[in-house]
C-alpha cells in the first residue's frame, strides 16, 4: 500500500520522504490554511512537490465544472508530481472527465459511499478518497466502504485506486491493508506510530548495554 503524507507542512514532509517512508502528500484547503500564514498557498503546493518523489494531491476550490477544470489545470501546470482533488459532486466529476480527457491526474474527495465510488471510477478518476474517520466520527463504519469499494472496483478490474483517507490511528492503517487498499494517506503523528514498537526500543536498549559491557570499539 503506498504511503502519502496528509499535511501541508513542508518540513514534516521534508522528513518523511528523506526517510523514505512516504510516496507521496495529500492537502486540502483547510491543510494549507494552518501552515499558509500570509503566503500564496501556490508557493507551499510547490515547495511540497520538490520536497516529495510521488504525487501531491492538491484542491481545486471552485463550486462549478468549468472553473473547476480551470483551477486544475492551473495546479496541474504547477508541477508533474501534481494530482488534481475535486470533490465528489456533479460538477467534480464532470471536472474529472474533462481533467482526465487533457491527462490531468485526479484524486476525487470527500468520498462517503460505494456509489459515489462508483461514479467517480466510471468518470475516470485516478484516486478515489473514502474518508474512513469522517465515517467513524458519526458513528459509521469508515473501513466497511473500503471493504465494498475493493469489491465492486475488483468485480468489474476498475483500475482507479483506492486512496484510504482521513486515518486517524495505526489502527485504521493495519484495516486499511487488510483490506486491500492501494494508499492511505494519514497525518505524520500517525506515520511515527506506525513506525515505533516499545519492544524495539526495550530490545535496542538491552543490545546496546550488552555491547557496552564488552568495552569494545566496532
Ligand atoms: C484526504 O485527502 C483528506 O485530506 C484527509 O485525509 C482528511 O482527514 P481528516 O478527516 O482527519 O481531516
Amino acid at each position: 500500500m503506498k504511503i502519502f503524507l496528509d499535511t501541508a507542512d513542508v518540513d514534516e514532509i521534508r522528513r518523511a520522504a528523506d526517510a523514505g517512508l512516504i510516496d507521496g502528500v495529500t492537502t486540502n484547503p483547510s491543510l494549507l490554511a494552518k501552515v499558509a500564514g500570509d503566503r500564496d498557498p501556490k508557493e507551499i503546493i510547490l515547495e511540497i512537490c520538490e520536497a516529495v518523489d510521488g504525487p501531491v494531491s492538491a484542491e481545486v476550490v471552485a463550486l462549478d465544472a468549468d472553473t473547476m477544470v480551470s483551477e486544475g489545470k492551473r495546479l496541474a501546470g504547477l508541477h508533474d508530481n501534481i494530482v488534481v482533488k475535486v470533490p465528489l459532486t456533479e460538477d467534480g466529476l464532470r471536472a474529472c472527465r474533462r481533467l482526465r480527457s487533457d491527462g490531468v491526474r485526479v484524486n476525487v474527495t470527500l468520498c462517503f459511499s460505494v456509489t459515489q465510488a462508483h461514479l467517480a471510477a466510471k468518470a475516470g478518476a485516478t484516486y478515489i478518497s473514502p474518508f474512513v474517520g469522517r465515517i467513524d466520527d458519526i458513528s459509521g463504519d469508515g473501513m466497511d466502504l473500503i471493504v465494498q469499494i475493493r469489491q465492486v472496483y475488483d468485480n468489474y478490474s476498475i483500475e482507479t485506486e483506492i486512496l484510504a483517507a482521513s486515518l486517524r490511528h495505526p489502527q485504521h492503517v493495519v484495516q486499511a491493508l487488510l483490506m486491500g487498499a492501494d494508499c492511505g494517506t494519514l497525518p505524520a503523528k500517525v506515520l511515527y506510530q506506525l513506525l515505533k514498537h516499545p519492544l524495539t526500543d526495550l530490545g535496542l536498549e538491552q543490545f546496546l548495554a550488552d555491547w557496552r559491557s564488552l568495552g569494545a570499539d566496532l
